[in-house]
């Protein structure tokens, strides 16, 4: 660790993100509280060298309605391991256009066993498909509205200050139009990665 203040400024987010998810009265929800409570006691580590997502941070963090979190992400950016999905399988076109880093977790800045919490910025208008996954998984929404389908419904609109929660194996799918998002998700329970699927048409 090499810029203390921006150890703050990842302390101060993970604060903030423990008070949201504590918000949220499910279990998964007190699990992630919980884990970000103790992170500010713990070791931080580097992964990889990350990517950073670029002008689509400020973008976001700048829209009118961004929640104060977001000038906490903008604060420890450059401290975090942005990860690009180019490579996951999904098009070219959509994964380029997505940035995601995890805070707390087995392959976070800060470990932690049984969840996994980070961030996922994304562009406008990029249209992240229909898929599902073993964990299951709450949204924050941080910055910039984005639609979401959840369990085949139609696209809803879902505004900074939104948790949107995605049971295990739900189909779930987010779009964004004119504006960039910046979200926060977090994981319980089977935490496998590998589980990813997109569905079929
Ligand atoms: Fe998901």
């Amino acid at each position: 660790m090499k810029e203390p203040e921006e150890r703050a400024a990842f302390d101060r987010l993970t604060s903030l993100l423990a008070d949201a998810f504590a918000e949220e009265g499910r279990p998964g929800g007190d699990m992630a509280a919980k884990a970000l409570r103790a992170a500010p006691a713990l070791p931080y580590r580097r992964t990889v060298s990350g990517a950073d997502p670029g002008p689509v941070l400020d973008v976001a963090c700048g829209l009118s309605g961004a929640l104060p979190l977001g000038a906490s992400v903008l604060a420890c950016r450059h401290l975090l391991d942005w990860i690009s999905w180019e490579g996951t399988g999904l098009e070219r076109s959509v994964s380029a256009r997505l940035y995601t880093t995890e805070l707390v977790g087995p392959d976070g800045h800060v470990a932690a066993e049984s969840v996994r919490i980070g961030l996922l910025a994304s562009e406008a208008w990029t249209d992240y498909p229909i898929s599902s996954h073993a964990g299951e998984e709450t949204y924050l929404v941080i910055a910039g509205t984005a639609e979401w389908s959840v369990g085949g419904g139609d696209y809803a609109a879902h505004a900074p200050g939104a948790l949107i929660h995605h049971p295990s194996w739900v189909l779930h799918g987010r779009r964004t139009l004119d504006e960039p998002f910046l979200g926060a998700w977090r994981w319980s329970g089977d935490l496998d990665l590998s589980t990813f699927r997109v569905a079929e048409d």
